[in-house]
């Protein structure tokens, strides 16, 4: 296992909720360390970039305009094997598959909103590190 970082954001229908403090506590207590935080209104290029293998989806405009539709919580997560770690406390991308105990599991209702987003592999996390935060 080696130390790798990872890019996470709290989506905006969890800042919304005053979930912050829960999913950061979360984190948190798994043993992984926030080097970076910051709350952000996103661009919608950004946003569009961010998901431009989605755009051929039927919901690419919907997740475009929930994306900007208010502010979300940016990070850069590090630990041990951090990329996986943080895929595990997330829980399934659709609510309705997410474990009880992982965040989504937890806090999410709707595929369409479903409170965090957690890079998938150790090359997209040094590109969205770089997206988000440059
Ligand atoms: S990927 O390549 O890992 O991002 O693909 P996937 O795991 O399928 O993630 C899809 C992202 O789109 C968001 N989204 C939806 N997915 C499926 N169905 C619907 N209706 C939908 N609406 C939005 C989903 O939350 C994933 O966002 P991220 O931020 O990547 O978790």
């Amino acid at each position: 296992m080696a130390i790798e970082k990872t890019f996470i954001m709290i989506k905006p229908d969890a800042v919304r909720d005053r979930k912050i403090g829960e999913i950061v506590a979360r984190i948190e207590r798994s043993g992984l360390v926030i080097e970076r935080m910051e709350m952000t209104t996103l661009e919608r290029a950004t946003v569009e970039e961010h998901y431009a293998h989605l755009a051929d989806k039927p919901f690419f405009g919907g997740l475009c305009d929930f994306m900007t539709s208010g502010p979300v919580v940016k990070m850069v997560v590090s630990g041990l094997s951090a990329v996986a770690k943080m895929r595990t406390l997330m829980g399934a991308t659709n609510p309705l598959d997410a474990a009880p105990g992982t965040i989504r599991g937890d806090f999410a209702v709707d595929v369409n909103a479903n409170v965090i987003h957690g890079s998938d592999c150790l090359e997209n996390a040094e590109i969205e590190i770089k997206r988000f935060f440059g």
